[in-house]
């Protein structure tokens, strides 16, 4: 094993004290769907309402750390893979910082969100998926990508040459197609309330 003479040193301040000051239970909501589906849109609704109700949240982008922590990772499903892996292990240390973690990754295979869920446990892991038909992705097409995959210049692209696995039980279900932005962060927002997270 490369790490057998490394132990874990515990912090004199806490993960309790950290949440206690921010008077908020820290957990990972984890937004799943196709690309196009809403994840960072919906996302950022909830961070803006989260911060104008005083509570103190980081949003992690796939966009965004693709460009900086995993930008040696591809679409590949060993990359993807490794993506979640990393990702869920950053959110673990947000959530010890006391912080409310927002995941936006298409995350696309069940057996890699079971593991962050197992990493942080049941409690503090929230599945929001969303819900939006690939129909209605590619016809949003934000960033011209199903049109490039379409056309072959893509590789791996969710949904049309490599699979996404629906959650099975999520703990929040959106859908974008059917409800605006306002309405579908209020959703998320309304089990943060009703669960005692927030
Ligand atoms: S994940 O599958 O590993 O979870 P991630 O959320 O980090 O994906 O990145 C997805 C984003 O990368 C998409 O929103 C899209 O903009 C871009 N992208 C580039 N190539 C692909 C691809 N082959 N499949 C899916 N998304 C891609």
């Amino acid at each position: 094993m490369k790490n057998e003479n490394i132990v874990w040193h515990p912090t004199q301040v806490t993960k309790a004290q950290r949440a206690e000051q921010k008077n908020q239970r820290p957990c990972i909501l984890w937004f799943t769907g196709l690309s196009g589906s809403g994840k960072s849109t919906v996302a950022n609704a909830v961070e803006s309402k989260l911060y104008e109700t005083g509570c103190h949240s980081y949003l992690l982008d796939g966009d965004n750390v693709r460009h900086g922590i995993n930008k040696d990772l591809t679409f590949t499903d060993e990359d993807r893979i490794e993506n979640i892996r990393r990702i869920g292990e950053i959110s673990k240390l947000f959530i010890d910082s006391g912080l409310l973690v927002l995941t936006a990754f298409i995350s696309p295979f069940r057996a890699d969100r079971a593991m962050v869920r197992d990493l942080v446990g049941d409690a503090e892991f929230i599945e929001v998926f969303i819900d939006t038909p690939i129909e209605v992705c590619e016809q949003r097409d934000p960033k011209g990508l199903y049109k490039k995959a379409r056309q072959g210049e893509i590789k791996h692209f969710t949904g049309i040459d490599s699979p996404y696995e629906a959650p099975e039980k999520p703990e929040v279900v959106v859908k974008t197609a059917e409800l605006n932005i306002e309405e579908c962060a209020d959703s998320v927002l309304a089990y943060l309330k009703a669960n005692g997270y927030i």
